[in-house]
């Protein structure tokens, strides 16, 4: 991959709130976004699941577990990161995450990382029963239906110290 094609990527996204409710994203585009959560751990991606809600009766009961409900109604569809429990690297799914919205955004794909949801409703939303795994964040999919706000970036220099 071409350095500019994967700073592109990364200026493209933004924290998308809202989504066009008109354009549904391709099954295969789709598959390309999970594949990349899949490749986001050596361990051959046994450290997590991902439920895809896609559907309107699925988008509609995890609408109900999320603080902004549009986040999700409005999006293509949502992919929710389910952790084991036991889990050492608790942290671990949030590179899957960063991976999936870079992924998404390389193909003109928009996302909103969320973890403001309740547990137990997201989970009964998603048809978990077991005890096993907590859903760790929910990734909304979906394309912008407004442009992208101003971005204010820092320069390198204010950011960076060598040593
Ligand atoms: C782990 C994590 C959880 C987040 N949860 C929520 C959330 O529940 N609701 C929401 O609107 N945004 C959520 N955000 C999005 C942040 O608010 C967003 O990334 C922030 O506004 C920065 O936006 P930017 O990515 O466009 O710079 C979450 C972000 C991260 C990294």
């Amino acid at each position: 991959m071409l350095k500019e094609d994967f700073m592109w990527a990364l200026y493209f996204r933004h924290d998308c709130q809202l989504f066009d409710e008109s354009r549904k994203i391709p099954k295969a585009d789709l598959e390309f976004i999970l594949d990349a959560g899949r490749l986001s751990s050596s361990k051959g991606g046994a450290r997590w699941k991902f439920v895809v809600a896609r559907n309107p009766e699925a988008k509609s009961a995890l609408r109900q577990a999320c603080t902004n409900p549009q986040q999700i109604s409005s999006s293509s569809a949502a992919i929710a990161i389910l952790a084991f429990r036991s889990e050492p690297g608790a942290s671990q799914h949030h590179i899957a995450a960063a991976n999936m919205m870079t992924a998404a955004a390389a193909i003109g794909i928009d996302s909103c990382p969320v973890t403001g949801f309740d547990q137990g409703r997201a989970k009964n939303a998603l048809g978990i029963e077991s005890g096993e795994y907590e859903v760790a964040l929910i990734l909304p999919l979906g394309y912008r239906i407004k442009p992208q706000p101003p971005k204010q970036y820092m320069p390198l220099s204010d950011l960076v110290e060598y040593r």
